[in-house]
């Protein structure tokens, strides 16, 4: 709208330029909210070609968002590789502000734009530069992989990136380059813990925590189990050991939407934040999902009215200090040259190491 005002007119034009998204949210979305969201969506797929803008969406986005805007879709490795090929001027984030930082850090020359800045993680706020400058003094010698979910200023001061799809394979690939037999793995402790499982190289981690896989426990997943003895149980690794051990797979938000895609399970139960089902359901009728889920409040900070205002007015930028960037930029580039697996990585339950305890800083 030129006046900036919010589209809200659900016209015929609408109707029809929004129709195919329509067709692919329909089970998730309601007419009544369609309509609301529909002119929203034609307005900013609009906005993003006069802007020469793309859109990355993480899969805990809402399905309006996910399907109806999102130019590219999936997990932390999926965006972050696809914000280093992307050719337009413009990025909108639709995710949480390590995102955004880790698009800027990888395009130093393009606007990435969050449509809020509150969109934080509670990862993310669990450490700082100053904490992983603390521990290198600790630890010396021994190599420091980080999660993305961390802020630019924690990435300038490590040596390689990981993210929930490739932690494994980072720690393991570090631990030869360095020759060592132990590597630092921040901040997540479930993360650490479950990587520990998978691999002979010893584990020092952070006691960080992601809010919404925190609070599943075994519990839920026995629960579950009687109550839907059929159902196929996927859980996402930033959970506890316990959730892990008691599930039947293990992996990413990618890894876990390749899974529902190849197997086509009757019924599945996605341990991780709620919208994730209902995307993977767009595009999987024949399958079930039960919804135990934990909404992401960071997250769900993102909606399709602020991601028009910030293709419209152009915010809210996000920066980072140069000579943090370019130290940044290191480490997670370090992790984009790794080779991609050729599937999501999966968290092996049936070989895994139990009884392995990392150690806790
Ligand atoms: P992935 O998409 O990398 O699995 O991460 C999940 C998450 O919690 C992102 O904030
Ligand atoms: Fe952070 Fe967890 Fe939210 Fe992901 S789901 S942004 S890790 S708090």
């Amino acid at each position: 709208m030129a006046d900036g005002s919010m589209p809200l007119a659900f016209t015929s034009e609408v109707e029809t330029a929004t129709g195919p998204i329509w067709e692919k949210v329909k089970t998730r979305v309601t007419p009544l909210e369609w309509r609301l969201q529909a002119p929203l969506v034609a307005a900013i797929n609009a906005l993003k070609r006069e802007k020469n803008a793309v859109i990355l969406a993480h899969n805990y986005m809402t399905p309006e968002i996910f399907h109806g805007v999102g130019d590219y879709v999936g997990d932390s490795l999926g965006l972050a590789r696809e914000a280093a090929k992307s050719d337009a001027a413009v990025i909108v984030q639709a995710g949480v502000l390590f995102m955004a930082e880790t698009s800027k850090v990888i395009c130093p020359d393009k606007t990435v734009l969050i449509p809020d800045l509150r969109a934080g993680c509670s990862l993310a706020a669990s450490i700082t530069g100053a904490d992983v400058r603390l521990i290198k003094q600790r630890y010396p010698g021994v190599p420091v992989v980080a999660y993305i979910n961390t802020t630019a200023e924690v990435k300038a001061e490590i040596d390689i990136c990981c993210t929930s799809a490739n932690a494994v394979q980072v720690v393991e690939h570090v631990a030869a380059e360095w020759g060592v037999d132990r590597v630092i793995l921040l901040p997540d402790e479930f993360l650490a813990r479950n990587v520990a499982r998978q691999t002979a190289i010893k584990i020092i981690a952070w006691q960080g925590r992601c809010e919404v896989h925190e609070r599943f426990d075994a519990t839920d997943i026995i629960e579950l189990r009687a109550a839907y003895p059929h159902a196929e149980i996927l859980a996402h690794p930033e959970c506890p050991a316990e959730v892990l051990e008691l599930a039947d797979f293990a992996g990413s938000t990618a890894a876990m939407t390749d899974y529902v895609m190849r197997r086509k399970p009757r019924q599945v139960v996605l341990i991780t934040e709620c919208s994730m089902a209902d995307n993977v359901a767009c595009d999987a009728p024949e399958t079930e999902f039960v919804r135990p889920c934990n909404l992401c409040p960071h997250m769900k900070r993102i909606t399709l009215e602020n991601i028009y205002e910030a293709l419209l007015h152009h915010q809210f930028e996000v920066k980072v200090e140069a000579s943090i960037a370019a130290r940044a930029r290191l480490a997670v580039q370090r992790m984009i040259d790794m080779p991609p697996p050729a599937t999501p990585a999966r968290y092996d339950l049936v070989k895994a190491r139990h009884h392995v305890d990392v150690e806790l800083i």
